[in-house]
């Protein structure tokens, strides 16, 4: 079963049609790559999925849960929005991080603000908040920033930074790790640091969605690529193919920017 499926999807603000019958669905474990020009609607089409905008039409499933149906209007209620947020974990191009706290307290500020509403929280405090420190301090080992735990954003490379926001966005546990351009904002050196830690988190075989312009990466790790654009998805398929053997002209010339380069 797919893990998600995101059916008909359309969006507009405005006239202005920004997501035009979005379609498609990704596997556990896979990683979907989504590549486009500026403006082709892949940074809506996240926020959608992390209900930060609502789709004016389509639906939105994830293993098998319908999360978000345009014609349910039982699938918008507000307060549910949160928990459904949970099922995406998210990675922007700013990491965003809390400047007052360290990198160990930004990877477990989320989990401790949602433990605190769970009943039986008080008596247990303790051994709860224990456990979440143990957890952010196995992710940031995995980012290998374990000697960075008590650091502070500014303390840190934008890359470190980086993978800060990767260890904080795992610490939920989220079904689909989505990427929104997370070496945008990095020099060559640094970008490399976190495009390696992205590959890693795919031989794991964790189920990711990450908009990018680094198309070697996209080839390389990503199962599948979507080529947006205009609001359409205009190519998809496997990422190699894809990449190296793009069937329509938009494609060819997109990818044609980054071959010159
Ligand atoms: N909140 C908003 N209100 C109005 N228009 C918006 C809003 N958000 C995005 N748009 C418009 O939707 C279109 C798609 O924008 P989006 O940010 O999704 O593109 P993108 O593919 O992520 O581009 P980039 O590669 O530059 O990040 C653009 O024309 C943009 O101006
Ligand atoms: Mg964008």
């Amino acid at each position: 079963m797919a893990i998600l499926e995101v059916r008909n999807i359309e969006k507009s603000f405005g006239s202005t049609k920004v997501l035009k019958n979005i379609d498609f669905s990704l596997e556990q474990g896979q990683a979907l790559a989504i590549i486009g020009s500026s403006g082709s609607g892949k940074t809506t089409l996240l926020r959608c999925l992390n209900f930060l905008e609502r789709p004016d039409k389509g639906k939105i499933v994830v293993q098998g849960e319908t999360l978000f149906d345009a014609d349910d209007p039982a699938t918008m209620r507000e307060k549910d929005v949160r928990m459904k947020r949970l099922h995406f974990g998210m990675v922007f191009q700013s990491f965003n991080l809390f400047p007052q706290y360290t990198a160990l307290e930004n990877v477990m500020l989320a989990n401790q603000l949602l433990e605190k509403e769970k009943p039986g929280f008080k008596e247990h405090k303790k051994e709860i908040y224990a456990q979440i420190e143990e957890h952010a301090k196995e992710l940031l080992d995995k980012m290998g920033l374990s000697d960075r735990a008590d650091h502070y954003p500014h303390q840190l490379s934008g890359g470190q930074q980086q993978r800060v926001a990767i260890a904080r966005a795992l610490a939920l546990h989220p079904d689909i790790l989505c990427f929104d351009e997370p070496t945008s904002a990095l020099d060559p050196e640094l970008t490399g640091e976190v495009l390696k830690v992205i590959r890693s988190l795919a031989d794991q075989n964790t189920t990711m969605v990450i908009v990018t312009h680094e198309m070697a990466f996209a080839r390389d790790v990503a199962d599948q690529v979507i080529f947006m654009d205009e609001g359409i998805i205009l190519e998809q398929g496997d990422a190699r193919q894809v990449i190296e053997h793009p069937t329509q002209e938009r494609t060819k010339q997109f990818l044609s920017r980054f071959a010159e380069k």
